[in-house]
């Protein structure tokens, strides 16, 4: 039910969430878990998740983590790291856990700790079409990194020389196009079949490249994929609010201590859990969209990964809410979106 200034709807999810490990779980985990009922974790840690019994590992670190109150109401969605050398036993182990969701393709040297990703798709192709006989999805960083290509092209070219190629060879595997930020990526998503999806985050609809060097430089703007051009943030709206179902919410919250990223060589990554869906609210009632706002980021997602839809509600109502100027990150702090702002929108 959505009015003006109010929406009661079905508890949200984050298909895409970075929460890192061991000492910065705590100070993340309970801005999650007091929005969202599950959220898919990424793998993409020091040492990454490339196992099914690592990724057992790490949701027990997580959930240990949580705050006593979301224990049982917060559940963590595991995914493996996809390397050269994965096996398709270990893809079938993952299948078989009941607590890995997918598996994430991270192109080598693409973003933060990719360094062990995949060099060449195609010594993976045993693996996808074990995922696609298992309905396994597979979850696609799409940029290339070759240094020659414009880092604004990236997820064009990346398209061109790979998606499409995977799409074509792969009809029957499940793809999530992660945290799309270009109007390519949302027409190929559009023009592709039922077994593709994506995510799009709340930065990347609130803001475009400008953000990156309004007065200076601003290190807490830059993610990976970067910010693009308005006319591509407009068409991530369009789909974002358009009500098809292809189209669902992963915030892509990921923090960095303040000290690298306001740095000479600065870590891509936005955190955004602090109003990761309050921010939604505020595109999608900016867009005239609010009614399209719950099945974009609470049925599109369970849907599309073949899980249930959660049953409790949330409400959201127009206020404004301040956000701090940073907040405590393991032993140092973290910067978070619109630091020192407000949120046009508060989770009751
Ligand atoms: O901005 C980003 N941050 N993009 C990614 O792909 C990775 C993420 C991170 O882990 O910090
Ligand atoms: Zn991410």
């Amino acid at each position: 039910m959505a009015s003006k200034n109010k929406i009661t709807m079905t508890r949200p999810d984050d298909w895409h969430l970075h929460v890192r490990d061991e000492k910065f779980l705590a100070s993340v985990l309970p801005d999650t878990a007091k929005r969202f009922a599950r959220a898919i974790m990424m793998p993409n840690l020091t040492d990454p998740v490339t196992t099914t019994e690592r990724a057992s590992e790490y949701r027990d670190r997580i959930i240990n983590a949580l705050p006593n109150e979301y224990k049982l109401t917060f559940d963590p969605l595991m995914t493996l790291y996809l390397t050269d050398r994965t096996t398709t036993s270990e893809i079938k182990k993952a299948c078989d856990s009941g607590f890995v969701h997918a598996v994430k393709w991270y192109p080598a040297g693409a973003t933060t700790n990719s360094a062990k990703g995949v060099s060449d798709i195609v010594a993976c192709y045993d693996v996808l079409e074990t995922m696609a006989e298992e309905g396994m999805p597979l979850l696609v960083h799409g940029e290339v990194t070759d240094p020659s290509v414009d880092v604004f092209d990236r997820e064009k070219v990346f398209i061109d020389q790979f998606l499409e190629g995977i799409l074509k060879n792969f009809p029957t595997l499940k793809v999530v196009f992660e945290h799309i930020t270009t109007e390519h990526a949302v027409n190929l998503v559009i023009g592709a079949s039922d077994n593709v999806a994506a995510t799009i985050t709340a930065h990347h609809m609130l803001l475009n490249r400008n953000a990156l060097f309004k007065g200076g430089i601003r290190p807490h703007h830059y993610c990976l994929p970067v910010l693009k051009r308005e006319n591509h943030r407009q068409a991530l709206i369009k789909a974002a609010t358009s009500g098809n179902k292809k189209f669902f919410l992963g915030t892509d919250s990921a923090p960095h201590t303040r000290s690298s990223k306001e740095n000479a060589c600065g870590c891509a990554g936005i955190y955004t859990s602090h109003g990761g869906i309050e921010f939604y609210a505020e595109i999608f009632d900016k867009a005239d969209a609010l009614d399209k706002l719950e099945a974009f980021a609470s049925f599109h997602g369970p849907d599309f990964y073949g899980l249930k839809r959660n049953r409790d509600k949330i409400t959201l109502s127009r206020a404004t809410v301040a956000i701090k100027d940073s907040f405590p990150f393991g032993d140092e702090e973290c910067v978070p979106l619109r630091a020192g702002g407000s949120l046009e929108w508060s989770i009751d």
